[in-house]
């Protein structure tokens, strides 16, 4: 069935702060691992979506829509940059722990925002069938996108998607030796 973009995007958010939630109550560190593996592939192929079909499709149709993309792209980038240091650490690592916790805070700070206020105003504007097919496409372009946080990568279509393509097999490679956990998405 396809979902409405607003509803592919919070359906992300809840997957994210649910896999954060589990980090910060496991005691096992081989577990906590897991779901740290899973958080930073989730978060990275989240971003790479939101930044292809939603930031585009905010610019075209809202009024300050550059204003608000631009602002979302530089909190991204705020994100994946910790991302990429947490990506390169083990949970077990000094200063995991804090790092992990000041990235989260800033990306629930950033979902907020656009649940209440970025999404919202999209959602009043945008015609259903648009939501619709943009639903499609951020959905297709989870299986493309990278899942593995690119910091330097390019942050906007065109080149963003070819990109992240490009960057596809090395992060699978990566992926390939990784454990992850189960993200519950086929539940929502
Ligand atoms: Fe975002
Ligand atoms: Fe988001």
């Amino acid at each position: 069935m396809t979902k409405d973009i607003i509803t592919e995007i919070i359906d992300d958010h809840k997957i994210i702060k649910n896999l954060a939630q589990r980090y910060e109550n496991e005691s096992n560190t081989d577990e906590r691992q897991k779901i740290a593996n899973t958080v930073i592939r989730e978060i990275a192929v989240h971003s790479a979506c939101e930044e292809i079909n939603l930031y585009p499709a905010i610019e075209k149709h809202l009024t300050n829509g550059k204003e608000l993309s631009d602002h979302s792209r530089e909190e991204h980038l705020q994100v994946k940059k910790d991302l990429y240091k947490l990506d390169s650490m083990k949970v077990t690592d000094d200063g995991y722990r804090e790092l992990f916790e000041k990235m989260m805070k800033e990306l629930k700070h950033h979902i907020d925002e656009e649940e209440s206020d970025h999404l919202p105003k999209f959602k009043e504007t945008v015609p259903k069938n648009e939501l619709e097919s943009l639903g499609a496409s951020f959905a297709k372009t989870r299986t493309t996108a990278p899942t593995h946080p690119h910091p330097s990568a390019p942050d906007k279509p065109p080149a963003e998607t070819m990109a992240g393509i490009a960057s596809l097999p090395l992060d699978k490679t990566l992926d390939s030796m990784r454990d992850f956990v189960d993200t519950g998405r086929e539940k929502l």
